[in-house]
């Protein structure tokens, strides 16, 4: 934050504000050649009609468009705020430098030849020299900047750029210029836009941090390829979708990028199904691909929010009616089931034999009076919350005055109630909805294009209603668990063997099986009896990670004699499988009774920091690869929604006559995990597998315990 005086003024923006609303802006490499991007960008905030002082640079000196220009930043007698630059790489740094000296709040770097191709060290150079001397850097590798507060368009993109109320945030250069033809042939108004490129200072966050206070701005569409600083951003976007729409589109779906897998949770954690699972903890609505992120992008800037859950269809076409109530389960939009109202409201106005269930089929054979009769009966009910208006082409329409009747009904709607309207016929038809949609009037070919748009809209408005979510307070012993570590790290062991996991369990208060570790037949004996048949007989060795691979776990041992054979035969197997495995003895472990196997565990993740995973068990989890993550450390709610996203979870809530499970006793584990990754960031991956879920009331079950750390304590 910074206080000045300006003028008579005082000014109280943070820096970041000055990227969007700056007093004066140079262009470093301003060009008279109109095919340079030095030039071009002049010329986009000329002709833009930027407010305040324009600089050109450039030693050879002389005019561009009007302008002077001057030979270098010294020469400059005004504030310059913003600097961009459109030089080659081998001549940045210098500039960065004039920059400092002139006390340049940011500098936008448009040139290419950084980290993307391998050069580093040198976008590193000038981002630390950059931070040294108070100054920002936005790229580099970005096409510019573009602020509708300041009237300024510093990008090298075709212009045209509509002021509205989306804010486009983009780390890919090439689709962010294609965007911006996008949004002028769409009348998609924009209240900023901003290419981050290779985000080596200024990213997403940074950006959203000045959005969330720009009240031109209603919607954020973010088109991000990887996550930097995940931990930053996912507490901003929670702050941020809390205010606004935010749509993300995030390309490279495949599992590449994942983090090596050392455990389920590591390989189950596709990167790509991380970020679904976060994006939608954080209340921000996840688009396939950039047509449906602008279809949702226009509606949402102009929809007002419903007031309700309840739409209404209505319809003059049976099949799209039913089309369209396909679309609406999909896309997660509740239709109005009151039979008495709707018959109270729509029989009055619609032609005898149609039908006023919900679709409200005014049929083929409806007039335009009727349909805006229909149209106008929902909008006065005010138990029915957004309108879905669909037409098929028919003769009895005069198509022509088609387009002032839902001109006109839009007008009515528009600041009360959500309302799609999707057209479907021939080419005048198509016609009526390319000049209605250039008017900002929310109309569809496609009646699923429609639907998903006010779906979204839902989607976005249960999170804006939504509390703040403050992560569970949860008292974990982190000295306690880190001795635990400690002991194990004098061992140069970066895994704990099943009694530190028990001792580990019992820090973080997880009800395990109970346990004995036996170091011979003896104790082995002994300790099955105390415990109380059946038990389970596991080998306890550092050499022996797999135990089932080494033969050396046995199951439901019922007697004496059934103990004895199996520690015998674990003994042998295990020393077939690793001659010079040092064995310590075999953990004797109550047999847990039967319950609901799932799987739940928290790491470290290279994009998002601490998250928090959960999926039921067995096939579940190997085949269909059924998990939720969220980031860590969550809210009792977050944890809720993590176990209720995963598709399996009506087995939970209990299925043909069985009871719910006990949910609470999950929530409570997916707490306790996300808290402990949170605290001890030197454990990277803990896991369980299975915990046994009992019916409601009756608790869980660890029954086995992993923990992977480093081998080094992390210093916090
Ligand atoms: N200060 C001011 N002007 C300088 C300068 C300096 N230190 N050094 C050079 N210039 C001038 C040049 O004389 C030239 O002006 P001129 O046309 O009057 O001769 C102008 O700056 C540009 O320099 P030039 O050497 O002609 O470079 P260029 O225009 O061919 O290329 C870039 C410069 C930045 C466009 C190019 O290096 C690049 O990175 N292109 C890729 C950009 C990109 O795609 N970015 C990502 C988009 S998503």
């Amino acid at each position: 934050m910074q206080t000045t005086i300006v003028g008579d003024v005082m000014d109280t923006r943070t820096d970041i504000d000055y990227l969007f609303e700056p007093r004066g802006v140079a262009v470093i490499g301003a060009s008279q050649n109109s095919a340079k991007i030095g030039y071009q960008v002049v010329e986009n905030i000329v002709q833009r009609g930027y407010k305040g002082r324009i600089y050109p640079i450039n030693p050879k000196g002389g005019e561009v468009l009007g302008l002077k220009i001057y030979p270098d930043l010294s020469a400059v007698e005004g504030d310059v705020d913003i600097a961009v630059i459109t030089i080659p790489a081998r001549f940045v740094f210098d500039a960065v430098k004039e920059c400092a000296a002139k006390h340049v709040k940011h500098v936008l770097i448009i040139t290419s030849g950084f980290s993307e191709v391998g050069n580093a060290e040198e976008e590193r150079k000038i981002v630390a020299y950059a931070r040294e001397h108070g100054m920002r850097v936005l790229g580099p590798n970005i096409f510019g900047i573009y602020s509708a507060a300041a009237s300024l368009d510093a990008t090298f993109g075709p212009g045209g750029i509509l002021p509205g109320r989306v804010a486009i945030i983009t780390q890919s250069g090439a689709l962010g210029i294609a965007m911006i033809g996008k949004t002028a042939a769409e009348s998609l108004g924009l209240s900023a836009l901003v290419s981050i490129g290779n985000k080596s200072d200024i990213d997403e966050s940074d950006v959203l941090e000045y959005l969330t206070r720009d009240e031109a701005t209603k919607v954020i569409l973010m088109y991000i390829e990887g996550v930097k600083h995940g931990s930053r951003l996912v507490g901003m976007l929670k702050e941020v979708a809390r205010k606004k729409h935010v749509i993300v589109i995030k390309s490279g779906r495949s599992r590449r990028g994942a983090m090596a897998a050392a455990s389920h949770t590591g390989s189950l954690a596709g990167a790509d199904e991380i970020f679904d699972s976060i994006m939608r903890q954080c209340g921000v609505l996840r688009a396939e691909n950039v047509q449906d992120a602008f279809n949702w992008a226009h509606f949402l800037a102009d929809a007002p929010l419903p007031k309700g859950k309840e739409s209404v269809i209505v319809t003059n076409g049976g099949g799209i009616g039913v089309l369209a109530t396909d679309a609406c389960e999909k896309y997660g939009v509740d239709l109005y089931d009151n039979q008495a109202v709707l018959k109270d409201t729509f029989a009055p106005v619609m032609p005898s034999f149609g039908s006023s269930k919900n679709p409200v089929d005014l049929t083929g054979q409806a007039t335009a009076e009727d349909y805006k009769r229909s149209l106008e009966a929902m909008l006065a009910n005010d138990d029915m919350h957004a309108a879905i208006a669909l037409y098929c082409e028919t003769a009895l329409f005069d198509t022509d005055s088609f387009a002032d009747l839902l001109r006109v009904e839009y007008q009515h709607y528009k600041e009360k109630k959500p309302i799609i309207f999707s057209l479907f016929g021939g080419e005048k038809l198509e016609a009526i909805v390319r000049k209605l949609r250039a008017e900002g009037i929310p109309v569809f070919s496609d009646v699923y294009d429609g639907i998903s748009s006010l779906g979204a809209l839902y989607r976005s408005w249960r999170n804006l209603n939504a509390p703040a979510e403050v992560a569970e307070d949860v008292q974990i012993d982190v000295a306690a668990a880190e001795a635990i570590l400690d002991r194990a790290r004098e061992e140069k062991r970066g895994f704990l063997l099943a009694n530190e996991a028990q001792q580990m369990a019992k820090v973080l208060g997880l009800s395990m099986p109970r346990s004995i570790l036996a170091s011979n037949l003896d104790e082995a004996v002994r300790a099955a009896r105390t415990i109380g048949y059946p038990v389970v007989m596991k080998v306890v060795s550092k050499d022996i990670i797999h135990k089932s691979d080494a033969g050396g776990v046995a199951l439901d041992l019922v007697s004496e004699k059934e103990v004895i054979d199996a520690y015998q035969a674990i003994m042998r197997s295990c020393r077939a499988y690793k001659a010079d495995a040092l064995i310590q003895g075999v953990e004797v472990v109550e047999m847990v009774k039967p319950g609901v196997e799932t799987i739940i565990g928290a790491r470290q993740d290279a994009s998002f920091g601490p998250i928090v995973m959960f999926g039921l068990g067995g096939i579940y989890v190997e085949v269909m690869k059924d998990v939720a993550f969220r980031a860590a450390p969550i809210s009792r709610r977050e944890a809720h929604a993590m176990v209720s996203d995963i598709r399996s979870y009506p087995l939970l809530l209990g299925v043909r006559g069985e009871k719910r499970k006990d949910i609470d006793g999950i929530v409570d584990v997916a707490i306790k995990l996300g808290a402990v990754v949170d605290k001890c960031r030197d454990i990277t991956d803990i896991e369980i597998n299975p915990l046994v879920v009992y019916e409601h009331g009756q608790g869980v079950k660890a029954v086995d315990v992993r923990i992977l750390f480093q081998t080094t304590r992390e210093v916090r």
